[in-house]
């Protein structure tokens, strides 16, 4: 084990010792998966497969692990297998422990370095994996990448989806600047507000941003309508905070009893804290006065939370945050949307097959979707 305040290093032997603690219950079954043979192992705890037997043999000798000949799912012939001895099996549980408890630098999968102790983030983040597969991910750096952990099928599965009031865009054209921009800064800021003309693209686009983290964030989606209050939008984020696995927000403002804002606050940093989540506000120039107070208390606490953004999109100024948060603090930053430029506006009139002077639309429209899309309408009628 090393020394170091954190970083875990494991010689061959106690990665071996690990790897088939592993496998422990496999010690007298008749079939038993090639994780045991010799290949198996060299695989997972990263030698060659010449240099094996010279980790093992010293395991054999001290009567740490055992070898017998056995049936490998898989395979035709019978292979020699390898288990630790009840004495090894005490031994290896001890480096495990070890390593469970050692300190560990990881980043997450929105590329946030952070520490903790290992068993804390195989709790929360890679629940069911191997302890070898786990430490696989540890770099020369001494970093375990999550992400690279987590890009498995499965683990996507478990992300959040709640987008389904977000509209389709067909056709979606080009914006690539536009939603690296927004990507890189809700990696950066914790409240994003994109604002702009009606019909210019706004929802299109963070549409495009949301198809984009989908594999890697939870996502939310809300459609303001004026009639919304405090309570219709926690209710919202309540239900999506209970598919991530957190339930006391939905319960509190589901009880039917009267929100109380205090107990909102606190359940609210604690649920949002680390989930991994973008939340979009779409049309939020719709938000009345009592949801405008309700957003300077979430942006409050959204910025004292890690992994949770908001995403909100405006027609007009929306006037939840101060100053100091943009300039100073720099929580939030303002992205005013301008029309297509003209690449995209050329490509959008070829996708719907309007044979115009690209030019002189695009002086006309100063590449606006909407009026666009009036063109479009009108020439395709024709
Ligand atoms: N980049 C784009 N590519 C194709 N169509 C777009 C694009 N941006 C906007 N549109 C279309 O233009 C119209 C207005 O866009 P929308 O996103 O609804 O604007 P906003 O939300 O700003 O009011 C919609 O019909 C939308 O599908
Ligand atoms: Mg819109």
């Amino acid at each position: 084990m090393s020394d170091r305040s954190t970083g875990i290093s494991l010689t061959v032997k106690e990665k071996i010792q690990l790897h088939l603690l592993e496998y422990a219950k496999f010690s007298d079954e008749y079939s038993v998966p090639p994780e045991i043979t010799q290949s198996g192992i060299s695989e997972r705890v990263g030698i060659h497969l010449k240099h094996l037997s010279q980790y093992l043999k010293p395991l054999l000798e001290g009567g740490q692990v055992e070898e017998r000949t056995a049936h490998v799912t898989g395979k035709k012939q019978r292979r020699k297998v390898y288990h630790l001895t009840s004495v090894g099996w005490v031994d290896a549980s001890k480096v495990k422990d070890l390593v469970m408890g050692s300190p560990i630098n990881y980043m997450t999968a929105s590329g946030r370095l952070r520490e903790g102790v290992l068993t804390e983030v195989m709790e929360r983040y890679t629940q069911g994996r191997r302890i070898m597969e786990v430490l696989s991910a540890i770099g020369d750096d001494g970093v375990m990448d999550i992400g690279a952990l987590v890009a498995g099928e499965a683990e996507e599965e478990r992300l959040v989806d709640h987008t389904e009031e977000a509209p389709r865009t067909p056709d979606f054209v080009d914006r690539l600047k536009e939603i690296e921009k927004i990507k890189s800064l809700l990696d950066e800021r914790k409240i994003v507000v994109i604002r702009g003309l009606a019909g210019i693209g706004k929802t299109a686009l963070a549409t495009a941003v949301c198809s984009q983290m989908r594999g890697s964030k939870n996502l939310l989606w809300h459609q303001t309508r004026k009639w919304d209050t405090p309570t219709t939008v926690l209710l919202k984020m309540g239900r999506f905070l209970r598919a991530l696995g957190s339930t006391m927000l939905y319960e509190h403002v589901s009880g039917g009893a009267a929100v109380d804002l205090g107990r909102v606050e606190i359940l609210l940093e604690k649920e949002l804290d680390q989930s991994n989540s973008v939340m979009i506000f779409d049309d939020f120039q719709y938000a009345g006065e009592e949801v405008m107070d309700f957003f300077s208390m979430l942006g409050d606490i959204v910025e004292r939370t890690e992994d949770a953004n908001l995403l909100v999109l405006s027609r007009e100024a929306v006037p939840f945050y101060d100053r100091k948060a943009v300039m100073i603090k720099k929580t939030v930053e303002e992205m005013e949307l301008t029309g297509l430029d003209f690449e995209s506006t050329k490509e959008w009139m070829e996708n719907k097959g309007v044979e115009n002077d690209f030019e002189a639309v695009y002086k006309r429209t100063g590449g606006h979707p909407l009026f666009l899309e009036l063109i479009g309408s009108y020439s395709g009628r024709s």
